[in-house]
């Protein structure tokens, strides 16, 4: 990880989660004080419904961050049942994930959705988190770095350096993510590294150092801290592992001690 940056762990609450359990997590993170504020940056990315009540529990820690888990591209008008950017924004929201696996197997979002989605977040001031990642078909034939090439250039082309920079990349191999089966630290080191050389071939390698690239899929307190220190990861997602939230302040701890010194 590039010295200066902050290791990311995102909670990702999925479908989960009342107003009573959602605030008594967030309570709990904040006074295990699981890790060094200046190093690390817990992001918890909760339903529409708790995007208020979480976000008000978060200010003022230094250490939480919160987002959503989806978004629509357009900023207001007759589109029942969606929530825009401008929303979560009022909402408190500081990042937005587009793009996550089960959006696209569940409710047909591709990368050209997942696309407009990020843009309408980066107007409205919310960091956006895309998430990529090939199917175990496209790994067993070769074609991972195709996959990753194709959604990296849909969903990054037309971006500025200044909101590529501002981006988070989510690599979360679909034969990963829910599995019980991770990545080796060698597979997704070498995931990042091919998404960070997209990178600098858009833009620069400074712009590249900049982007925050996070590996999810089945990570849990067994494996963190050996994924920690993966060559070129900014950080870990966590799903299912991070719904109980001993089991999270216990993954954030084994993260505080594994990320690299000197970042
Ligand atoms: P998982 O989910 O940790 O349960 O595999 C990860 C995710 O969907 O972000």
């Amino acid at each position: 990880m590039a010295a200066g940056k902050r290791f990311i762990v995102l909670s990702n609450w999925k479908m989960n989660k009342t107003h009573a359990e959602g605030t008594a997590f967030i309570r709990a993170v904040r006074d295990a004080r699981p890790g060094p504020p200046d190093r690390m940056e817990v992001i918890l990315c909760v339903p529409f419904t708790l995007l208020k009540a979480v976000s008000d529990e978060a200010r003022d820690s230094g250490l939480i961050s919160v987002g959503a888990q989806d978004v629509y591209w357009e900023a207001q008008g007759a589109y029942t049942g969606e929530i825009s950017a401008p929303m979560l924004a009022d909402a408190g929201a500081r990042y937005g994930m587009v793009g996550h696996s089960e959006r696209r197997a569940l409710f047909a979002e591709t990368d050209e959705i997942a696309a407009k989605k990020a843009g309408a977040l980066l107007k409205a001031g919310i960091i956006p988190i895309v998430c990529l990642g090939e199917s175990l078909e496209e790994r067993k034939r070769g074609l991972t770095f195709n996959r990753l090439e194709y959604q990296f250039m849909t969903c990054f082309e037309a971006l500025s350096r200044e909101d590529m920079a501002r981006t988070v990349i989510l690599y979360e191999p679909l034969w990963a993510i829910g599995t019980g089966r991770h990545a080796t630290p060698r597979e997704a080191g070498e995931a990042h590294g091919f998404i960070r050389q997209m990178v600098v071939r858009l833009h620069s390698e400074r712009t590249a150092a900049r982007t925050r690239i996070v590996y999810g899929g089945s990570v849990d307190a067994g494996h963190a801290a050996a994924l920690c220190a993966s060559k070129d990861t900014d950080g870990l997602g966590v799903g299912s592992a991070s719904w109980d939230v001993r089991n999270f302040v216990r993954i954030l701890e084994t993260c505080a001690r594994a990320i690299p010194a000197g970042s």
